[in-house]
């Protein structure tokens, strides 16, 4: 029976004014085999097999959305991760991941009956906001928005250039909290606030204007008040201007936080390590290119 191997790329979303709008595809993976069996599913990670129960699996309820959405008849699969480098929870895309490469990976089996749309209508449906999942389909940065159940997307193109450092913590924060956390309704100052801000950042982009982007990177929708849920963002994003970054910006809903620099970054990852190593949790500080290839079936 027929056998797929998915690699998808972590992706970074919001990118400071563009809540559950913008996202970034990052080099960093996860890759995932799926065989379709005529037994139950069973879930393995790196062909240890695991206790968790399959209906809970996020890899395995997208497979199956795809394939009812298509009327495609199945009893099981073998699904087993192969690689996993996108943390859990911290804010770069690791659910998005799990969709994107059920989808990619049931569409695979399936003889690519869908097509580029359907797939992103479909992810976007599954996780209920298209900035991870669209940049995690197509690569590069996207700007994503849903018109009814349709979503419309159109690529934005990155400056060689510019260049994204994270600092991961140990800890997680869950998306639902984080969203829990967010007002219902804005002040119109706020509001274009954010509208200036995140027109102003695709158009700075565009022009390779980066003395903009630390202005383009507020944001008054959702930072103020997840800053909160991570312990010492504060002081990290004033090391991170210390040290030189052009702006940063909560990756996602965190608990990853993204500095972008204007050049080399080997510098500002000795002294950002130096700053961390001194808080009381562990981070990790790693340089994260974009990814412009998006989901792959790998063989
Ligand atoms: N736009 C989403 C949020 C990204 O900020 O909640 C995390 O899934």
């Amino acid at each position: 029976m027929t056998k797929v191997k998915v690699r998808i790329p972590a992706t970074t979303a919001n990118m400071g004014p563009g809540f559950d709008t913008l996202g970034m595809a990052l080099k960093l993976y996860n890759e995932i085999e799926v065989e379709e069996v005529d037994r139950q599913t069973e879930i393995y990670n790196n062909n240890l097999k695991s206790e968790e129960d399959f209906k809970d699996n996020l890899i395995y309820k997208s497979i199956a959305e795809t394939m009812d959405r298509q009327k495609y008849p199945y009893s099981g699969f073998k699904i087993n991760v192969i690689r996993c480098d996108i943390p859990i929870s911290r804010g770069l895309g690791s659910s998005s991941a799990c969709i994107v490469g059920g989808i990619a990976a049931a569409n695979a089996i399936m003889g690519n009956s869908m097509n580029l749309g359907d797939i992103i209508d479909l992810a976007t449906k599954i996780e209920g906001h298209p900035d991870n999942v669209v940049p995690a389909v197509l690569g590069g940065m996207v700007v994503s928005l849903k018109v009814g159940e349709e979503i419309k997307y159109s690529k934005v193109s990155i400056p060689n250039k510019l260049k994204f450092v994270a600092m991961i913590p140990s800890f997680q924060v869950s998306t639902a909290l984080s969203r829990k956390v967010l007002p219902d309704t804005y002040l119109k100052e706020d509001c274009i606030f954010n509208i200036s801000r995140s027109a102003m950042l695709i158009s700075a982009l565009y022009n390779s204007e980066f003395d903009k982007l630390r202005i383009c990177f507020g944001d008054r929708v959702h930072q103020p008040y997840r800053k909160n849920l991570i312990k010492n963002s504060d002081a990290i994003f004033k090391k991170s201007r210390e040290l030189g970054s052009v702006g940063e910006f909560i990756s996602g809903s965190g608990s990853t936080l993204m500095a972008v620099l204007d050049g080399n970054v080997d510098e500002f990852i000795k002294a950002m390590r130096e700053f961390l190593d001194e808080l009381e949790d562990k981070w990790n500080v790693i340089s994260l290119e974009p990814d412009l290839e998006g989901v792959k079936i790998a063989g």
